[in-house]
């Protein structure tokens, strides 16, 4: 699963020529690679514990098949037509018009995503260290509120995650991590599976279960909770900011996009629905747990106890915190390629593309880092009611990715063409199954869904 970049040196003349994925499942992997990640297994358990529960699975399954899927397709298509990074790829279709502009939001929301992205992969990172001495497991919840509270140690785990994510992008070692990725993938679906068939054995887990299956229907109309859910389906999905279109330019046309794309979704989907299976029965085996006041830290506060349960646990643990921050690097590189590919495609050398990101990145998690317990003003930033690491997470993936995606499929249905789109994924007589649902889909109701989220979320926000 090579990807063939010949990256652009810093040396003048230096070759900029692009590379393509060396096979379908090399392309599936690193796709869903970017995908799954910690929007799957601590994004989504926390979502739908503040979004009170299966209502919030319903509806984020319905987000994901019916505005997010057509936009991945759309995505990959735009990015393989055009073989540009996300701002190049609207310019390329439409010159000298300002839609570049929605290339450019996606580039920010990049920044912006990895900046409080790090934090929590530096989280993960820091567990792998205390599953194995068992530190973490006799008081989960106030260990957790402790270890976040430290922040001259959670600055410089952040810091170390964003180390790690730009020398691998720097080293161009992305063969041995796309290797890694295809065993890591696999490893770390079992060892969910593993688990969630030990949550289930645990005093508690019906209660859980129940609470995560049965929709509670009264709550189905709240908006925010449907705003919450269409964010988490395309931060889960990487939507919205140019990964996909990014990745995609690296597609070979003899690739069938609309059936790759299928897989993606359908891991990624997997793994999150597969994580909720193992935090909610778990949960629920702990006396007094609110999934709702969860919050960032729900997954550390309770993963823990599950694994002091357990016989062996402490190699559990290990395991699952080693392939978790794993599966966060894969997605962080996506994150920080982007705005990488922004710049080198603007006639920057890679290396410095990737070191002014990087280090904007690195400033920009401090205050999420800070958030956390060690500053109070950040704790609770005022007006908002929330910490500045989640209202990090709220601005980007409930506003920024939606309103991207929004651009995003008004520009591949009306404005370069849902023809062309379409033509482009038909290319070297790839079938294209359903391909008139999609245009519908990529035209009306991908739009106007998210058109109607955001308008409803904003009148909410005025009204309340
Ligand atoms: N999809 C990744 C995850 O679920 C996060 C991500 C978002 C990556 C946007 C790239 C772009 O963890």
């Amino acid at each position: 699963m090579a990807l063939n970049l010949t990256e652009k040196e810093c040396a003048p003349g230096g070759d900029a020529g692009r590379g393509s994925w060396g096979s379908s499942f090399g392309f599936i992997m690193a796709a869903a690679g970017s995908a799954v990640g910690l929007g799957n297994i601590w994004g989504f358990p926390m979502q739908v514990g503040k979004g009170g529960g299966a209502v919030f699975v319903l509806l984020y399954l319905v987000c994901v098949v019916f505005v997010c899927f057509p936009i991945l397709v759309a995505e990959l298509a735009l990015g393989r037509a055009s073989a540009r990074d996300p701002i190049g790829a609207f310019q390329v279709t439409r010159p000298g018009t300002p839609w570049w502009l929605a290339g450019a939001l996606g580039v920010t929301a990049g920044v912006g995503i990895l900046s409080f992205y790090s934090v929590i992969a530096g989280w993960t990172l820091a567990y792998v260290w205390y599953s194995f001495t068992g530190a973490a497991g006799q008081n989960p919840g106030a260990f957790f509120v402790a270890f976040v509270a430290d922040g001259g140690k959670n600055v410089l785990l952040s810091f170390g995650v964003l180390v790690i994510t730009a020398a691998i992008i720097l080293g161009g070692v992305r063969q041995g991590i796309e290797k890694a990725a295809k065993v890591m993938m696999p490893a770390l679906f079992l060892l969910l599976v593993l688990l969630g068939v030990r949550a289930l054995f645990l005093p508690g887990a019906a209660e859980g279960l129940a609470y995560y299956l049965k929709p509670d229907f009264s709550e189905i109309a709240n908006i925010s909770v449907l705003n919450a859910a269409l964010g988490q389906a395309f931060f889960s999905l990487s939507l919205g900011m140019g990964a996909m279109i990014t990745y995609g330019s690296y597609l070979s046309k003899k690739t069938n996009g609309v059936k790759s794309a299928g897989w993606v979704a359908g891991l990624d989907t997997c793994v999150a629905l597969l994580a909720g299976f193992v935090i909610f029965p778990a949960g629920f085996s702990i006396v007094g747990f609110n999934p709702a006041e969860g919050g960032p830290g729900l997954i550390f506060a309770v993963l823990p106890s599950l694994f002091a349960a357990m016989p062996g646990g402490a190699l559990f643990g290990v395991a699952f915190f080693v392939l978790l921050s794993l599966a966060a690097l894969t997605s962080a590189i996506s994150l920080l390629e982007v705005p990488t590919a922004a710049l080198v495609d603007r006639g920057w050398c890679r290396r410095k593309a990737v070191l002014l990101m990087a280090g904007l990145v690195a400033l920009m998690a401090v205050p999420s880092v800070l958030s956390q317990g060690a500053v109070s003003w950040l704790t609770k930033v005022p007006g908002t009611g929330m910490d500045f690491l989640s209202l990090m997470a709220t601005v980007w993936n409930n506003w920024a990715l939606p309103i991207g995606g929004l651009l995003i499929s008004v520009f591949v249905g009306w404005v370069w063409g849902a023809d062309k789109a379409v033509a482009e994924l038909q290319a070297e007589g790839n079938s294209f199954p359903g391909a008139r649902l999609w245009v519908f889909l990529i035209r009306y109701v991908s739009p106007l869904a998210i058109l109607f989220v955001i308008i409803m979320t904003a009148r909410g926000m005025y009204a309340g």
